[in-house]
């Protein structure tokens, strides 16, 4: 930054099919993601989003029809997935960290997505480019539940994108950092409920992941929240 502009490397990302019955049959989807060489979150890509991006790879045939948002997107590795996947792709970071958002513009331009548009969206609150949202079918969020005080806020702004669309779900990934911090009470609270999504299912159980060692040792966790249906229609 001696010169006041951000030092950027680009890191490359190979997803490729497990399941095809001979190497050459293989789909195999290549991301470049430009990272600031610079330690803050929302600048590079953290071990939470390669997971995350292979949950969305292996499920990427159901993503074509799906409105998909991306909260505290940093450098957007899961949104570019989901946009290669050819999900209508909306990036969001905190409307007050401009150069993350920079970051979401960064990704788009490297990966020829240039016309998926970038949001200010700051967590818990009820802005403007929030009501202007279309309806939300997936949510997607990677290593955001990262400070329990943003925990609620967090669950404040899915369950409004929820309230939209009873059955959207939030594709969420976390690394556990201690074992006190839990959502499980921001859940009930927000009648909201969770299933953990086992990496082995999505063949993420690895150290290593589309060409990246970024998972390494790391535990990373995947969940889905959705609308507790029951809980919601039942009056208090
Ligand atoms: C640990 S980083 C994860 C970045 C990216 N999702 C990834 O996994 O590579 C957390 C992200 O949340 C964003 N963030 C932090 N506070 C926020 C807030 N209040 N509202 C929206 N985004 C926020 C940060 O700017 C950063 O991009």
């Amino acid at each position: 930054m001696a010169d006041g502009r951000p030092r950027v490397g680009v890191r490359e990302y190979v997803f490729t099919d497990q399941e095809g019955d001979g190497e050459e049959n293989r789909e195999a989807l290549r991301v470049s993601i430009p990272e600031v060489l610079d330690f803050q979150y929302g600048m590079h890509v953290w071990p939470c989003a390669v997971v995350l991006a292979q949950y969305l790879w292996f499920h990427r045939k159901i993503l074509s029809c799906k409105t998909v948002l991306e909260v505290g997107a940093g450098v957007s590795l899961p949104g570019v997935v989901a946009a290669k996947c050819n999900a209508k792709v909306i990036l969001s970071d905190s409307a007050d960290m401009p150069r993350c958002l920079q970051n979401c513009h960064r990704s788009c331009e490297q990966n020829n997505i240039a016309g998926v548009p970038v949001i200010g969206l700051t967590w818990g609150e009820i802005s403007p480019d929030l009501l202007d949202l279309p309806c939300i079918d997936i949510i997607l969020g990677s290593d955001v539940f990262y400070e329990p005080k943003d925990f609620e806020d967090i669950l404040v702004t899915v369950r409004f994108l929820m309230e939209r669309n009873q059955h959207a779900q939030f594709w969420t990934t976390y690394q556990v950092r201690s074992a006190d911090w839990s959502i499980e009470c921001l859940l009930y609270k927000w009648n909201m409920k969770c299933r953990n999504i086992p990496l082995a299912i999505f063949h993420a159980d690895k150290q290593s992941l589309a060409g990246s060692d970024l998972p390494g040792r790391h535990s990373v966790q995947m969940l889905i929240i959705t609308l507790d249906m029951e809980a919601a229609n039942t009056p208090a």
